[in-house]
């Protein structure tokens, strides 16, 4: 797919010459499997290029070379054979993409350790070997995620009803709401595991920050989705030191050209994350483009990324009705731009203000999304509503309220980073954005931002060089 409008022929003058680029980044840098199996011991280069939707994305590492045989984010930890890596994978910008999900359950008829019962299909209950029981990894891109109900330790201010359970898992007597050990599960894309050093500081790790710490969030990923046992001080040290060096960014565009070429915008690429410093700023775009000429085969694409960057942080519209856009004080509504919520340099993230609900779990802005459950949330009269929604909210997720309890975090996720974007398609928590159109259209609707035609290319084309 591309996002661009071109000629025929330009574009196979563009094919000559990603070809051409590709054979040199591989020459210059090294290659690395398109889908990595745990424990393969594979070399893993400085840096490794990887044709994505737009061009290419690239997986760093600041440390350099890296054996991965016996490091514990390239081995499994656990008993079902699966390693970080295996959800995490460097093709899809550190996290998964259905297409190569639907690539790896033909190739393997199944029995990908991806697809393992626990939480690669819609519920362990399910016959495993049908296709049909792992459709939302498959058709998202989600993994299910269980989770106590209560949180140990909360009285919630709400009761949980499931209205719709597609999947079984949340009504079953073994993992659902009234089981021995109550669970509630919903259905989550892998965050990308790249760039984290400019995230740890926010300490707001996965859709609903149960996790503060990436110690803490390998831990928890052992004990759920590798099925394993604790993991030793070295193994732990091992993980979160690879995290904290490996970066993830679009490197090249198919019609924009090389995004790192000297004299371009600075921030674009994987280089300039290494050094960069984390910092928090809201009223200037996350990168900064200005002035982005080239031949003139990319110039009318960087023109359009270049005003796609000013949209994003200028473009105002007004922010209504959405929860925790400020937790100091109750106010809900502001005059806004994209970089108001997405306002940390280098990644887009949020590490002051890590969750807020913009709409995309609950009624009526995330539409209705048969193959996901819902949960009807009924909160106390005395507890504080949900500023958009009220006391009475339908939703597919409960987000950060899966932690707190709190009636006025129904729906609230933890913004993600926007870096390869264009490698790791669909978008936000559940996958439900299957595009970056997708994605610009839902905050079209949201937040009445009335966007041009051309806006929107602008904007989808800025998110797809970053
Ligand atoms: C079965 C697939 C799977 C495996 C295996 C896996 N993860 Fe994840 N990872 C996910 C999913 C899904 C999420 C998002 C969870 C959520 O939002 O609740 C995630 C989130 C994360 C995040 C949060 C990133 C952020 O920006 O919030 C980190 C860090 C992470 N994983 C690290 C690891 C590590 C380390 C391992 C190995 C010990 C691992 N993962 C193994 C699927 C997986
Ligand atoms: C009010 C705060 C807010 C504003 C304004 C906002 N975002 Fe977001 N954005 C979020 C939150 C919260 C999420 C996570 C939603 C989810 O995961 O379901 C998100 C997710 C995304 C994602 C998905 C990333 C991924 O990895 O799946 C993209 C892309 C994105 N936003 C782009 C934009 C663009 C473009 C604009 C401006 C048109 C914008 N955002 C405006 C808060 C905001």
């Amino acid at each position: 797919m591309h996002p661009h409008h071109l000629k025929p022929a330009v574009r196979l003058l563009g094919a000559a010459f990603v070809i051409a680029a590709a054979v040199g980044l591989m020459g210059q840098y090294g290659g690395a499997p398109e889908w990595w199996i745990a424990d393969s011991g594979e070399r893993m280069p400085l840096s490794a290029p990887f044709e994505d939707k737009t061009g290419f994305v690239v997986v760093y590492n600041a440390n350099g070379e890296m054996v991965t045989k016996d490091h514990a984010f390239f081995t499994p930890m656990g008993t079902n054979g699966r390693a970080c890596i295996t959800c995490h994978q460097m093709s899809a910008g550190m996290s998964v993409t259905t297409e190569r999900l639907q690539e790896r359950w033909g190739v393997t008829a199944g029995q990908d350790a991806v697809f393992a019962a626990v939480d690669g299909s819609n519920c362990p209950s399910l016959p495993q070997s049908d296709r049909a029981s792992h459709s939302l990894l498959l058709e998202r891109g989600v993994f299910r995620i269980a989770q106590p109900w209560p949180a140990p330790g909360v009285t919630p201010e709400f009761s949980v009803e499931v209205v719709r359970d597609p999947t079984g898992c949340n009504t079953s007597e073994k993992y659902g709401l009234h089981a021995k050990s109550p669970m509630i599960s919903v259905y989550r894309r892998p965050r990308p595991v790249g760039n984290l050093k400019y995230l740890a500081d926010g300490n707001a790790f996965t859709a609903d920050s149960r996790n503060t710490s990436l110690e803490m969030q390998a831990i928890d990923a052992v004990h759920t989705h590798e099925q394993g046992a604790n993991l030793t001080a070295a193994e732990l040290k091992q993980i979160v030191d690879y995290e904290r060096q490996v970066y993830v960014g679009q490197t090249f565009d198919r019609v924009g050209g090389d995004l790192t070429e000297v004299g371009g915008p600075e921030g674009l690429g994987v280089w300039h994350l290494g050094r960069g410093k984390p910092s928090h700023s809201t009223d200037a775009s996350f990168v900064t483009i200005a002035n982005w000429k080239g031949r003139s085969s990319e110039s009318a694409f960087r023109s359009s990324v270049e005003r796609g960057s000013l949209l994003f942080s200028q473009r105002k519209f007004s922010i209504t009705d959405t929860a925790n856009l400020d937790h100091s004080t109750t106010h809900t509504a502001m005059q806004g731009t994209c970089a108001t919520c997405h306002s940390e340099h280098m990644t887009g993230a949020n590490t002051t203000q890590p969750w807020m609900d913009i709409g995309t779990a609950s009624l009526p802005w995330a539409g209705d999304q048969k193959d996901l459950p819902l949960f009807k949330i009924t909160c106390n009269a005395n507890a504080e509503p949900h500023p958009g929604l009220g006391r009475v909210i339908y939703t597919n997720d409960p987000g950060r309220a899966l932690v707190t309890g709190k009636c006025r975090d129904v729906g609230s996720l933890v913004i993600q980073q926007l870096r390869g974007l264009a490698a790791r398609a669909p978008y936000f928590t559940a996958g439900s954005a299957k595009d970056l159109r997708a994605v610009v259209d839902f905050y079209d609707k949201r937040y009445a931002a009335h966007y041009t035609e051309q806006e929107k290319q602008d904007l989808i084309n800025f998110m797809s060089v970053l």
